[in-house]
């Protein structure tokens, strides 16, 4: 029983699983080559990818664009699998971060929080790189194959659908978070659906990817049952050693218990999941954590109202100094219990769908008993 293929355009890659990009540092060429090196697709997160520069503050623009490039590169030189950028539409140098990843020849451009309307307009004559936006609903779907079509006369190489148990920033309000006409489950078939004319009119495929606490090889065969082509995770791959976080971050998804991990409003007014710890009480308290903004780095940020500096926060947290800031995390991120290498996390998975796609251990047996002697099993 093998598991799927992901074909998105000519890229084809071996398992359906593309590593959710992580910003702020998470996800770099560390983390998504070794994805990638495993038949996956790996994902660097532009984000504040230049925060180990020397000179962010005072040239933001340029730290940013010197640091994806050689992020890119790093991963490039480490894998020939297929390598992705995950560049959010709320950031203020988007179009810096789009343009490198393309002048780059990076293999697929993720794009979510806001809806990427205009990503095509970057892509000139002789590019390859594929484009996949983010979306959290059928509509927003449907309103970017619209606006693509009439103004670019091209359509999305597929769509990553995120629902209400992902990490991060979420696409969702406090009410549709509880409400289960919004889990993943609904989300698939109905994004599927919706963009199913437009496959047929213009004879392309347009794969559905699901996104949101695929946390299991069983939460995978579930979600290529719905009609998703692949799934994207984030959350899992934090606790291996390959994840570029400090190993306070990586701790920080050990300890959480299931009531630790919470919604918080961030500075940018989207909802966000987190591992509750004192920074999140102290903002939740009132408490204020005074900060200068040089660089303005997120469109929707109300700097002057802001308790405190989201991407501050983010940084501290990627280097391990949780005190001044939070780790981002999935629902799921309690159920991790310990680090292991990308390998050791696909093989498990591999194992798990395979045990899944069988219906039973027994038929499983039968047909593949390699999958019984994984110590993995059950994990
Ligand atoms: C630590 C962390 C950082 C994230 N950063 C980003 C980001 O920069 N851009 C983005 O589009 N999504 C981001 N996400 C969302 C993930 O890419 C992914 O879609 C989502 O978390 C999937 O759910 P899972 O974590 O339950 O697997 C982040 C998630 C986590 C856990």
């Amino acid at each position: 029983m093998t598991i799927p293929e992901l074909k998105i355009g000519d890229l084809v890659a071996r398992i359906p699983i593309i590593q959710g990009g992580m910003g702020i540092g998470i996800s770099l060429s560390g983390l998504s080559s070794a994805v990638a090196n495993q038949g996956g697709i790996g994902v660097i997160a532009a984000a504040m990818i230049g925060l180990h520069e020397t000179d962010i503050c005072s040239n933001f623009r340029e730290a940013n664009i010197r640091a994806l490039r050689r992020e890119i590169r790093k991963a490039r030189e480490a894998t020939e699998g297929i390598l992705g950028v995950n560049i959010m539409v709320a950031l203020t140098n988007f179009a810096d971060m789009v343009r490198t990843s393309l002048e780059e020849g990076i293999d697929i451009i993720f794009s979510g929080a806001g809806l990427p309307l205009d990503l095509p307009k970057y892509l000139k004559d002789g590019f390859k790189t594929k484009l996949v936006p983010i979306v959290s609903s059928a509509r927003a779907a449907k309103a970017i194959c619209k606006r693509w079509l009439s103004k670019f006369d091209s359509l999305p190489d597929a769509f990553v659908v995120e629902g209400p148990l992902a990490g991060g920033h979420l696409g969702f309000s406090a009410e549709q978070l509880e409400n289960p006409d919004f889990a993943l489950e609904k989300l698939i078939p109905e994004v599927v659906e919706a963009v199913l004319p437009f496959q047929e009119d213009r004879k392309v495929d347009i794969p559905v990817i699901a996104a949101g606490g695929v946390y299991s090889g069983g939460d995978i065969h579930k979600f290529l049952r719905l009609g998703a082509a692949g799934v994207q995770m984030a959350t899992r791959f934090v606790t291996t050693h390959e994840c570029d976080a400090d190993i306070r971050f990586k701790q920080s998804y050990l300890d959480a218990r299931m009531e630790d991990l919470v919604i918080i409003k961030s500075p940018l007014g989207l909802l966000g999941r987190a591992i509750r710890n004192q920074f999140i009480e102290d903002v939740e308290g009132g408490k204020k954590k005074p900060f200068k903004c040089p660089y303005h780095c997120l469109i929707p940020c109300n700097v002057k109202d802001s308790p405190y500096c989201i991407s501050l926060a983010l940084v501290h947290a990627k280097r391990g100094t949780l005190k001044h800031g939070f780790a981002f995390a999935g629902q799921n991120a309690y159920r991790a219990e310990q680090i292991i290498s990308v390998k050791e996390l696909i093989t498990s998975l591999l194992d798990e769908y395979t045990i899944a796609a069988c219906g039973s251990i027994a038929d499983c047996q039968q047909s593949m008993p390699r999958v019984l002697d994984s110590p993995w099993q059950g994990v």
